[in-house]
């Protein structure tokens, strides 16, 4: 539950938020969305204003936030759509009921089944790959492999990683134990902290870290690395897929999926139905993310950087999504802090 006083605070800070973020072409037509994704979202519905003529409304937050602000306003939420990053923020949100489920033929053949809820109540839109990062001038790639060999005491002292309070995390150790068994993705994570490896608060800083030389190796998503090249195409790191000779690198979704209690039910669907297709190209380029409908290309920077030619765990995104307290206690008891 949350208290009365921070739901408060809350509603003040996203009403500024809502004021200054709608996108008006004078039409009747309003979708609103609540998106705890936030990587220039505000171009992406604008485009989309101008080529359907429904306006996007939205409110930006933090995931948990805005899943209780939905819970909280029951029948009379405002919002439409719930937009987050990671299949663990999507499952909780379905897990709280907090969605409906869509018919949709256009979703269920842009999105693959693996980046969907199985009973369609949220769609991956945007694909992220968590990976290994390294310092070239620490690092030959040939001494990289799995996220497991991260373990191994040649790293010790060498690695850096997020934080378990960050979904990222949590996601990458959920898919650790849907491969081994709880057991198994403990003793692994045991095996990081053994190594020392040092618990960072972010991904950049987990990145800045690297390139600084306080850390020879680590895991991020591959846009943060993407972002930090946009800035200095000399950034001293580079991007390993991991587990290239097994199940493939740990890949995620951002996505959405419509409210419960919308009261543009049909908008919102329209809305998710562009994102997935025209819309694509927008909304995954803001963030260098990978598309999720397997028609559309990667931007052209993603392309340069990255490739596309890596192995994907097949993993569904639903069944790392759903273990995510497991993954919570696996590293509490395994002292990942
Ligand atoms: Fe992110």
């Amino acid at each position: 539950m949350i208290g009365k006083a921070r739901l408060g605070t809350l509603l003040v800070a996203l009403a500024l938020v809502a004021t200054a973020a709608c996108s008006n072409t004078g039409s009747e037509k309003t979708v609103q969305v609540y998106s705890g994704r936030h990587y220039g979202e505000e171009e992406t519905f604008k485009k989309f204003a101008d080529e359907t003529g429904i306006n996007v409304e939205f409110l930006f937050g933090s995931d948990a936030e805005l899943r209780e602000r939905i819970e909280a306003e029951g029948e009379n939420t405002q919002a439409d759509v719930y937009m987050t990053v990671d299949a663990g923020n999507l499952f909780l949100a379905a897990d709280e009921g907090i969605f409906r489920p869509l018919e949709s033929q256009v979703l269920t053949d842009a999105i693959p089944e693996s980046l969907r809820d199985p009973d369609n109540l949220w769609f991956g839109l945007g694909v992220r790959a968590r990976t290994i990062v390294y310092n070239p001038d620490e690092v030959r790639p040939e001494e990289l492999s799995t996220y497991e060999a991260l373990a191994d005491p040649e790293w010790k002292g060498r690695v850096c990683m997020r934080d378990s309070s960050n979904v990222y995390t949590q996601s990458l150790v959920a898919s650790l134990i849907a491969h081994h068994g709880y057991g198994d993705a403990v003793n692994i994570l045991k095996g990081w902290v053994a190594n020392e490896t040092e618990i960072l608060g972010s991904d950049v800083l987990v990145l800045e870290t690297i390139a600084k030389g306080g850390c020879d190796v680590g895991i991020t998503n591959h846009y943060y690395l993407a972002q930090q090249l946009d800035e200095d195409p000399d950034f001293n790191v580079k991007a390993f897929w991991a587990n290239q000779d097994d199940r493939g690198v740990h890949v995620n979704v951002s996505g959405a999926g419509v409210t419960k209690n919308a009261d543009n039910a049909d908008l919102a669907q329209q809305l998710l139905e562009w994102l997935a297709t025209e819309g694509q190209d927008d909304f995954t380029n803001s963030n260098h993310e990978y598309p999720a409908n397997p028609d559309v290309e990667p931007d052209e920077h993603v392309m340069r950087e990255f490739g596309n030619e890596f192995k994907r765990d097949p993993l569904g995104s639903a069944d790392y999504g759903s273990r995510n307290a497991d993954a919570i206690r696996a590293m509490d008891e395994a002292g990942y802090e």
